[in-house]
């Protein structure tokens, strides 16, 4: 991929700390992490809504619906999934510029990579949640019936099964999908907001 050159970084006459000022919350990113069925989508779905009624501004960014457009001519190859998340923190670092509570729900299987969107992002606008769930509960689930397509061998390179995932080392957050309810995983998120001044 060629780099630009010639050009120059303009900043904005409006600042982000006066956009957070206008929406009385700071922004950052809440970044849902996990495998295929682990219920990133269904939590900050969930999440999002509850936000959105408390007068949060917030946008939600997910895998499927990311790689309709913006993604879709990446695949599921190790270099395409590193591109993917990099363009991903990239739209999360403009959205929390912009003053938004971003919330993403992509597998993000290399811990590098999340790593390297938290770099992008300045202290404490970076926040990993991983929502953690083990193989055999997602296999189950299996919405979409992928997993099945991946032990017949129709799809290649599948997380969890022939493709690695990296779990968080380190994360803000996780919460236990095979374990807690829906609203239980809402409310451990929200509080965290709340405890950690994210939310006023
Ligand atoms: S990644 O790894 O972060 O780049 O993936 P992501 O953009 O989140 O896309 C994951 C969704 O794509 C579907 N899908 C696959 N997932 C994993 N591995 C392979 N090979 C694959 N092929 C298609 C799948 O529906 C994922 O959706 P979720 O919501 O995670 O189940």
């Amino acid at each position: 991929m060629s780099s630009s050159t010639n050009i120059t970084w303009h900043d904005s006459e409006v600042t982000k700390q006066e956009r957070q000022k206008q929406k009385e919350h700071k922004s950052a990113v809440l970044w849902f992490t996990g495998l295929s069925g682990s219920g990133k989508s269904t939590i900050s779905s969930a999440l999002e809504k509850k936000l959105y009624e408390e007068g949060i501004h917030t946008y939600r960014l997910d895998g499927d619906n990311v790689r309709h457009g913006l993604n879709k001519n990446l695949g599921f190859s190790p270099e395409d999934r590193t591109e993917n998340i990099r363009r991903i923190g990239e739209v999360g670092r403009l959205m929390t510029d912009a003053g938004l509570l971003t919330l993403t729900a992509f597998i993000s299987p290399y811990r590098e990579d999340r790593d390297s969107v938290r770099e992008l992002l300045e202290e404490g606008e970076f926040i990993e949640v991983y929502v953690k769930c083990g193989l055999k509960a997602c296999e189950e689930r299996d919405p979409k019936g992928l997993y099945k397509k991946a032990r017949s061998g129709e799809i290649k390179g599948f997380t969890g099964i022939d493709a690695p995932y990296e779990e968080p080392e380190h994360p803000e957050l996780t919460v236990e999908t095979d374990t807690q309810s829906l609203e239980e995983s809402v409310e451990q998120i929200i509080d965290y907001l709340k405890k950690e001044k994210y939310l006023r």
